[in-house]
């Protein structure tokens, strides 16, 4: 039989209704982050990988909330289920965002973060295959304590029993329910009407599907994981940290395996999109975040936090610094204690050094801010050495204005350059100088008090005293 590709048909369904009761949380659990995203975001990012054509997601409480969050993905239907009887009634809320639809469900948790792309894939591919009215993707664990088992007749499902209705003989299957499902859309929510809810906690067992479609003949399948870890979900503060930890090993070990040296992996939080180069090392406590490119050869040092930015190779950022939506060309050092506010751009081999903040500015190539500045609003040539706490003082406290400082200007230190201002080409800014008015090039500026000494003075002043 030839490998039948993944059906267009595909429709995803989560299951995220549930109160989230142990995270002691105003914000509902499937927005908690891990790994830079709301944790239905992680779901719904392994759900594109079989392209679906719709996404239905079961929400019960804190509605609102969940509504804001999605409200720039108008695709994304929302299905309020309330009261929440158990997960096939869950199930039913999908129905009217599914009507005159066929094809493939495949259904996914929103608390269940770790499953991997792969995982659906295979999950969808098989059912589909099997033309089967519901394949459940399962896995083996050492402790099966809580799932639903996986009873199993002359090798082939026949029921999934939940651990509160489980026999002690069936509580011994380490088979269990990863809770992620595919089914025929066709036969779905017909056999959903027929779930009864006697059983234990008097709800309406998604999982009873298994049994009710064997009932009637129609085929039922398995997908098992062979990590199952996967399935690990999250329902209190300390299995989110469990699966962040999980999410920050996968990454970092994808890293080092391409050339990357991380020094303290327990401690380095790199999120899925950030693309680092061979040979670059990341010392501890490095976070590298959002849509970050880091290239080869750089050293990130400790305490360095990198958000949406771009780096270029040979690079060195030292100890504690923050930079977002910045880029650092290649050869630039940048920090100790630097601060890289949004559209700044350090060019090739410049210098950014302690406690220099750096806001909407262009540092030229090969120039040098060493210590204490603030440059905002401004471009910044080449060769230009800017003396330590030297300040732009961009605002006049309704707008915002530029500084230009052409190639090879010297702005002395503990300088003000009152925006809108330029300092020519190979200008001198003395130090001490508020600068008001242009300078132009190759002259140089002194914009501060003349200097009066009075001879004797202190020693009048002391005997005044005595
Ligand atoms: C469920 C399965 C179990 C499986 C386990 C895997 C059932 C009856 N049992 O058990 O076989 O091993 O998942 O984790 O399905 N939800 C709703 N509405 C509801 C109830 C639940 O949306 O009325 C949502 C929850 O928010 C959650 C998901 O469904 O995302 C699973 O519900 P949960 O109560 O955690 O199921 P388990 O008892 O763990
Ligand atoms: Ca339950």
């Amino acid at each position: 039989m030839p490998v039948a590709t993944v059906s267009p048909d595909l429709h995803i369904v989560v299951l995220a209704a549930g109160k989230g009761t142990r995270m002691k949380s105003a914000l509902p659990k499937v927005l908690h982050r891990t790994a830079g995203l709301a944790l239905i975001d992680h779901v719904i990012g392994s759900a594109d990988a079989v392209r679906p054509s719709s996404i239905v997601i079961i929400i019960g409480h804190q509605t609102e909330q969940l509504r804001g969050h999605f409200v720039r993905r108008p695709e994304v239907h929302l299905a309020v289920q309330e009261p929440q009887l158990g997960t096939g009634h869950a199930v039913l809320q999908a129905e009217p965002f599914l009507e005159g639809k066929t094809g493939t469900v495949l259904l996914l948790s929103g608390d269940v973060p770790l499953l991997r792309a792969s995982s659906v894939q295979a999950l969808v591919r098989h059912h589909v295959e099997c033309r089967a009215a519901a394949t459940v993707l399962t896995a083996t664990v050492d402790r099966p304590d809580g799932y639903g088992r996986i009873v199993r007749e002359d090798g082939s499902i026949s029921a999934i029993v939940e651990h509160k209705d489980a026999s002690v003989e069936e509580r011994t299957i380490a088979e269990i329910n990863s809770g992620v499902y595919a089914f025929d859309l066709a036969r779905l929510f017909g056999a959903l009407r027929q779930l009864g809810s006697s059983n234990a906690q008097g709800e309406y067992y998604l999982p009873d599907l298994v049994r009710i479609f064997r009932a009637q003949g129609f085929p039922v399948e398995t997908v098992s994981l062979s990590d199952p870890r996967e399935i690990l979900g999250v329902n209190s503060r300390k299995e989110l940290a469990e699966v962040s930890a999980i999410l920050r090993d996968r990454k970092n070990d994808e890293l080092m395996a391409s050339g990357v040296t991380i020094v303290d992996p327990a401690t380095t939080w790199v999120h899925a999109d950030v693309v680092v180069g061979p040979d670059t090392v990341l010392h501890p406590g490095v976070y590298l975040e959002g849509q970050t490119r880091i290239g080869s050869a750089c050293e990130i040092h400790s305490g360095v936090r990198i958000i949406d930015s771009t780096v270029g190779d040979r690079v060195v950022i030292n100890n504690f610094c923050v930079i977002r939506q910045s880029a650092i060309e290649s050869g630039a050092q940048v920090g100790p204690f630097a601060q890289l506010r949004p559209a700044s751009r350090v060019a090739e081999n410049a210098h950014v050094g302690n406690f220099v903040e750096l806001k909407n500015t262009t540092l030229g190539r090969g120039s040098k801010a060493n210590h204490l500045a603030y440059l905002g609003d401004a471009t910044i040539g080449e060769q230009v050495n800017v003396g330590a706490g030297a300040i732009t003082c961009n605002y006049d406290g309704v707008a915002k204005h530029q500084t230009i400082i052409e190639d090879g200007a010297f702005i002395g230190t503990d300088s003000q350059l009152i925006a809108p201002v330029r300092v020519g080409r190979n200008a001198y800014v003395a130090a001490g100088s508020s600068i008001t008015e242009d300078v132009p090039p190759d002259s140089l500026a002194i914009g501060r008090g003349r200097q009066v000494n009075k001879p004797g003075w202190a020693a009048r002043a002391k005997r005044k005293r005595d």
